[in-house]
């Protein structure tokens, strides 16, 4: 089975297990808690994992798995602010190469970010997910993250 095969049916398998986990009523933040625990244990090339959510303007790091990282990113720069300034998701394929990125870890070497949704519809923050290796996330991570972002909102009380 080739490989983008295989990550897309585990994408699928995780998504499953969350309509699960996720469709009691309850309380978001645990919800998200979930979401990242779930998939940080399930995807081998995940090396930290973690929502940052907007309060009040500003930035902050919600539930999140892996090295300790940056509480607040600072306003309108790196991958995170981008994605939400942009409302699209987006790939670093070397971060080096992203003007401004903001390295919690020097460890990260390629990220992806997905825009996090309300119920509404308004931007909520980002789930953000860095690799140790450069060129580690393509088009079929993002699609079944912004699936289980989707899920997330659809469950949200
Ligand atoms: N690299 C992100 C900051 C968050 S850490 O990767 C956990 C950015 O540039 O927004």
């Amino acid at each position: 089975m080739r490989k983008e095969q295989a990550l897309e049916q585990r994408y699928e398998r995780i998504h499953k297990q969350l309509q699960e986990l996720l469709k009691k009523p309850g309380n978001q933040l645990s919800k998200m808690a979930t979401v990242v625990a779930l998939l940080h244990h399930k995807m081998p090339h995940y090396f930290w994992t973690g929502f940052y959510l907007l309060d009040q303007g500003r930035l902050i790091a919600g539930p999140y798995q892996g090295p300790v990282a940056c509480q607040e990113l600072e306003k309108g720069k790196g991958v995170c602010w981008a994605s939400i300034l942009q409302e699209k998701s987006l790939i670093v394929n070397n971060v080096d190469e992203f003007p401004g990125h903001i390295a919690c870890s020097t460890q990260s070497k390629s990220e992806i970010v997905v825009p996090l949704r309300n119920k509404s519809g308004s931007i909520a923050g980002v789930l953000d997910v860095d690799s140790k290796s450069t060129d580690d996330f393509t088009k079929t991570d993002q699609k079944g993250l912004e699936m289980i972002l989707d899920l997330l909102r659809e469950t949200q009380a």
